[in-house]
């Protein structure tokens, strides 16, 4: 063996024996799709049934209360609060939440009355009271968690899991605004401040790391760059996971960007949400080199090309910690979405939000393995192991219907990014 394969051998060995690494396995959702109200003649009929579902979410299991009864919800890197419904929720049952947390002081749970809520552009949300309650996490000790209880589900139908887990810089319902992980480090439970996930094309191989990174899901260990978190001063939900980016290029193209230019990792968006201009240039630049066929869900516009078809890659830099550039390239075959025999490009166009202008959602999290560190406020990106070829492909019947069923999803759950922006606080 070489000197560099025994220094990296060194390194994991010292990593894994320095610092205790815990692996929740997360599952990719794929949406259910309801056959028989599909009629190929009434796309809108489709459009109007999945764009109430929220879908392609990873989800893994949290416990809760003394009881560690488990919840199954999803993991969202672009929110801070973490939420399941309540039993009396009627609006939630009509949802079709199926596991609600009955809040009681047995339990190890107290009731708040400080009102909650969180509201998603589309128009959906979620309402309630915060709780208090003891919180774990694949088997470890819990800490005291803010729990927005249920109350009023509006429009929620299809979202599948229980509930979700904000995994945001700060969590301002919780004691000195510190979030879950940062808790669990801080009570002594996990020796480093910070998360990390794997996101693969399979349903069963994704990870959620508290604690650390799983080297053996990086394609180089040893090339693991951080990228410091632009700080905006408060100490508070407004905090996002947010990130510069240098320029985006594709083909000879490069379009430079300045700090202003914000991205924000967000496991919480499906796909990755480019700013429209450059959206623009780019699908542009795509047409001069393939044949694209145009989708339109409502006023979304999607793009899909004949499967096989290879695209150039898509790069964005990213300046590290230490003043150097790195690019992050998508080949087509992590940015194409195949659904049965369609291959949408996840890619779609955002408008300008304040400083927001990219969300580097999962088709951008399964390229690169992210690490959120609390400690250093830094994001640490490496390229995956992940495979396009190990997305299930199962046979679709219905398969126009099933690709209105993706782009919709996820002009919804690009909305939970907004959910801080939008929560409601007293
Ligand atoms: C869709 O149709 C198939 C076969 O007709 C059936 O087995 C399946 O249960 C249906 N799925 C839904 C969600 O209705
Ligand atoms: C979707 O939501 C709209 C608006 O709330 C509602 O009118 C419609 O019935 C819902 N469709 C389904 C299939 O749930
Ligand atoms: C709930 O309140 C009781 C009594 O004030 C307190 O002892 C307990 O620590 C609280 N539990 C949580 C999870 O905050
Ligand atoms: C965060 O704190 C600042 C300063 O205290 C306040 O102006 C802002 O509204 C807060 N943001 C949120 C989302 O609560
Ligand atoms: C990174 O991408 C830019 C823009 O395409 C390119 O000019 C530069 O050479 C690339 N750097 C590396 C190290 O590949």
């Amino acid at each position: 063996m070489n000197k560099t394969g025994s220094l990296i051998l060194l390194l994991i060995a010292l990593n894994i024996a320095t610092s205790q690494i815990i692996t929740i396995p997360i599952e990719k959702r794929v949406p259910e799709v309801e056959n028989n109200s599909f009629l190929d003649d009434n796309e809108q009929a489709a459009i109007d049934q999945l764009i109430n579902h929220s879908q392609f979410m990873y989800s893994g299991n949290i416990e809760v209360g003394n009881s560690k009864q488990t919840f199954n919800v999803d993991f969202d890197t672009g929110s801070n609060l973490l939420w399941l419904t309540s039993k009396s929720c009627s609006t939630c049952h009509q949802d079709g939440f199926k596991n609600s947390y009955d809040c009681n002081v047995a339990d190890g749970c107290n009731m708040t009355t400080t009102p909650g809520s969180v509201s998603y552009v589309d128009g959906s949300g979620v309402f309630g009271h915060i709780a208090k309650v003891p919180v774990a996490i694949a088997g470890l000790a819990p800490s005291t968690q803010a729990l927005l209880l249920v109350e009023k589900s509006v429009k929620n139908k299809g979202l599948q899991s229980d509930g979700l887990m904000g995994l945001g810089v700060y969590d301002e319902h919780n004691s000195n605004n510190v979030a879950f992980v940062n808790q669990l480090f801080k009570q002594g439970t996990i020796s480093k401040s910070q998360f990390s996930f794997y996101l693969g094309f399979g349903e069963k191989e994704s990870e959620l790391i508290i604690g650390g990174v799983d080297n053996s899901k990086l394609a180089n260990p040893s090339e693991i760059y951080y990228h410091p978190i632009i700080l905006n001063g408060q100490q508070n939900d407004s905090q996002r996971w947010s990130v510069a980016i240098k320029s985006v290029s594709f083909g000879g193209q490069s379009v430079s960007l300045t700090s202003q230019n914000v991205a924000i990792v967000d496991s919480g968006t499906s796909l990755l949400v480019m700013r429209n201009d450059i959206y623009k240039q780019w699908i542009q630049y795509l047409k001069s080199v393939a044949s694209l066929k145009t989708i339109m869900s409502g006023l979304t516009v999607f793009y899909s090309v004949k499967c096989g078809t290879t695209l150039p890659d898509l790069t964005f830099t990213l300046t590290d910690v230490n003043g150097v550039d790195r690019n992050y390239s998508l080949p087509s075959s992590f940015y194409l979405v195949k659904n049965g025999n369609i291959c949408i490009i996840g890619v779609q166009g955002g408008s300008v939000t304040n400083d927001v202008q990219f969300l580097l959602g999962d088709v951008f999290m399964r390229r690169f393995v992210s690490v959120f560190d609390y400690t250093t406020l830094s994001m640490g990106l490496s390229q995956s192991v992940a495979n396009p070829a190990n997305a299930p492909n199962k046979a679709q019947k219905h398969s126009i219907e099933s690709t209105i069923a993706l782009g919709l999803a996820l002009v919804a759950i690009a909305g939970l990014i907004f959910l801080t922006i939008r929560a409601l606080r007293k």
